[in-house]
């Protein structure tokens, strides 16, 4: 058993939920409203026996507990096993006495930077040396509220505060050093880093502090920001500025609003505005993306109306898009951004900010224009039409023709149909051709692409539907016979193989229908028709169409069917979470901690992903389909 099953099996799922969310009971279910969108009718259920939750409402998503306390707490998969692991009072043994020691590190450098959080914020309160700083948030318009919230505070300007301070508090200079706090010079000797600046805290997901940015209070003074630098606590790439504190607003509005600077999200939270973060004047990063992915698809990107500024975020999308999505080839173009957007199935809006104005001077001069500009963002697609056809000569049929031709590539990895025939319509009427003609080239070059590319890759609807296909298939055969799945769950023992479990199925339809079924085969004479009386209504039309047209086969073959099917459910669930752990341990890789535990996680599944291929491979299971091409059996 898996360290994971063993947490899942020690915990309570809807205990856990039920901590944080008023659950009700329905039946042998718990319904509550859903904690991750705004609704008025519950429509979030917890399912006690196959401990999983799902909400058949706007998110139309469900999971394990491990999924839940991921999405709720915006926690990494590592913390979720962590706290989770704790709460189970289950070891995630064995850890190297590097780690250990790293751990305990990392803990001290964060109570180092909590302590420095504590001093800059106390003086800026009430040190008289601070007055200058008080006076400058009073301009920028940041509220003793907003002050309170971020824990602002100011640095002094001598070369030892910071450091004759937290020295006397048992924090040695190595670590200090090691924090980011004190810079070291050739010679050894150490100052700090931080002097006469406005210091702000940045915190991680969780909301402890790990590093800070600081800003010069001189108007003319440069460099304008110093950040802490990479350490332990502190990676740029994985931190979004505000994220602590934007959790709850993301999920609410269920959407996310990406800035670039500190001052414009203490602007927005201010202002009402809670679901915005910033990247910290780097291009967005895959680990960021990915972070945010658990909480909303919608983004919304806040760009400097430069240039520089839209390139910028752009080609960290890029970046992130490589990452994530290895089979589409790198580009470093517009339809990166349209591709990954399919691909995520996300929706990503850009917001342009009028000229002179970054978010925070916007919000402070007219926050309604923010809110407008935020809901009338435009989706990629469009905004590249705008910025094509911004300083084009429309009366001029080559130029007309030029943006046609650079936005049909685009328009082709728009993954939903009808949004890129909406698309076309839109670009034909502002270079003011005829729609036909834009669609008849868009085939065109559909065409041309195809034949260049191949066979298309498989796009990200038609992908899941194929999951869907495997799972109807294994919950069809196993409901053709009343004897069937025990006699697979005998099959699976007999290679050391776990039995088929309602969690094997993603979708929580199938999920319900198993777990009916499973209690009906207890009963004394089971038929599948009885299954509609134990289901809610929402799957029974689901059931219908698993129950239709049943073959009529040998009983073997029924067997050899089962059991194929069993295995390649499992098979494809064990690679899921195999992608998982690894995309887990590059993290931790990219982040320089080594990741013994998911290592063994991940070494333990391929393991049983092995057995499963093997048991695939048995010439018993493969009868059926050899027998088709008219091979011997057994
Ligand atoms: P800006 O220069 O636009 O900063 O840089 P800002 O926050 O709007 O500054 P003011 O206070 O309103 O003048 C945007 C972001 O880029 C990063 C910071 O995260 C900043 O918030 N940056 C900028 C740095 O890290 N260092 C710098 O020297 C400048
Ligand atoms: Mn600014």
């Amino acid at each position: 058993m898996s360290v994971v099953d063993e947490i899942k099996q020690r915990l309570d799922i809807v205990e856990i939920i039920g901590a944080s969310v008023p659950l009700q009971k329905a039946g042998r279910n718990y319904r509550a409203l859903c904690p991750f969108h705004n609704e008025k009718t519950p429509s979030f259920y917890v399912f006690p026996d196959s401990q999983r939750w799902h909400c058949f409402g706007a998110c139309a998503e469900g999971g394990d507990l491990f999924s839940f306390v991921m999405k709720k707490e915006g926690w990494d998969f590592r913390t979720a096993l962590e706290e989770l692991a704790r709460r189970a009072g289950v070891e995630l043994k064995p850890r190297t006495p590097a780690q250990v020691k790293a751990e305990e590190e990392a803990d001290r450098l964060r109570a180092a930077v909590a302590e420095a959080v504590r001093t800059y914020h106390h003086l800026l309160l009430h040190g008289p040396e601070a007055a200058a700083a008080r006076d400058y948030l009073a301009r920028r318009g940041l509220s003793a509220e907003t002050i309170e919230r971020f824990q602002l505070g100011y640095s002094l300007p001598g070369w030892d505060n910071l450091r004759a301070r937290l020295t006397a508090q048992d924090f040695t200079v190595a670590e200090l050093v090691r924090a980011g706090l004190l810079i070291e010079r050739e010679d050894g000797t150490t100052y700090d880093r931080f002097r006469d600046r406005l210091m702000i805290p940045i915190r991680d997901a969780s909301g402890r502090p790990i590093a800070f940015g600081a800003r010069t209070l001189d108007p003319e003074g440069t460099p304008k920001y110093i950040n802490s630098p990479q350490s332990p606590l502190f990676d740029k790439s994985h931190t979004l500025f505000g994220l602590d504190l934007a959790r709850e607003g993301i999920r609410q509005q269920d959407r996310v609003v990406i800035v670039e600077g500190y001052m414009d999200v203490m602007q927005a939270h201010q202002a009402g505005f809670r679901n915005v973060v910033a990247q910290m004047g780097t291009a967005l990063t895959e680990a960021q993306v990915r972070r945010l992915k658990r909480m909303t698809r919608r983004f919304v990107l806040a760009l400097d109306p430069d240039a520089a500024g839209v390139q910028a975020t752009l080609r960290g999308l890029q970046v992130a898009r490589e990452t994530l999505d290895r089979e589409w080839e790198p580009l470093f173009d517009p339809r990166g951004l349209v591709g990954f957007e399919g691909r995520l199935e996300a929706e990503i809006r850009i917001l342009t900010l009028p000229t002179g104005y970054d978010p925070d001077d916007l919000i402070r001069s007219d926050p309604g224009r923010w809110r407008e500009l935020v809901e009338e963002a435009a989706p990629v697609v469009e905004f590249y039409l705008q910025m094509l056809s911004a300083d084009a000569d429309l009366d001029d049929a080559k130029e007309r023709a030029r943006i046609v031709e650079s936005m049909l590539p685009l328009l082709r990895d728009v993954a939903d149909p009808v949004e890129r025939e909406a698309y076309a319509q839109k670009l034909a009427r502002t270079v003011n051709v005829e729609t036909r003609t834009v669609l008849d080239r868009l085939r065109a070059a559909e065409r041309k692409a195809a034949r260049r590319a191949g066979p298309p890759a498989v796009p990200a609807q038609q992908a899941r539907s194929a999951r869907m296909d495997l799972e109807t298939h294994c919950l069809r055969t196993i409901l053709a016979r009343t004897w069937l799945l025990s006699r697979v769950n005998q099959e699976l023992e007999k290679r050391h193989l776990s039995p088929l479990r309602a969690q094997d199925f993603e979708d929580v339809a199938h999920q319900a229908i198993f777990q009916a079924w499973q209690q009906l085969l207890s009963a004394a004479e089971p038929h599948p028709d009885q299954l509609r009386e134990l289901l809610p209504e929402e799957v029974t039309e689901h059931l219908d169409r698993l129950l239709e047209d049943i073959e009529d086969l040998a009983e073997e073959q029924w067997l050899r069917e089962g059991v194929q099917a069993a295995l390649r459910l499992q098979e494809r669930n064990l690679r899921q979470t195999v992608a998982e752990l690894r995309a887990l341990l590059q993290e931790a890789a990219d982040a320089g901690q080594s990741e013994v535990y998911g290592k063994a996680l991940l070494e333990e599944n391929a393991r049983v992903i092995l057995q499963v291929q093997q048991a695939l491979w048995d010439r018993k299971w493969n009868a059926v389909d050899s027998s088709r091409y008219g091979e011997e059996g057994e």
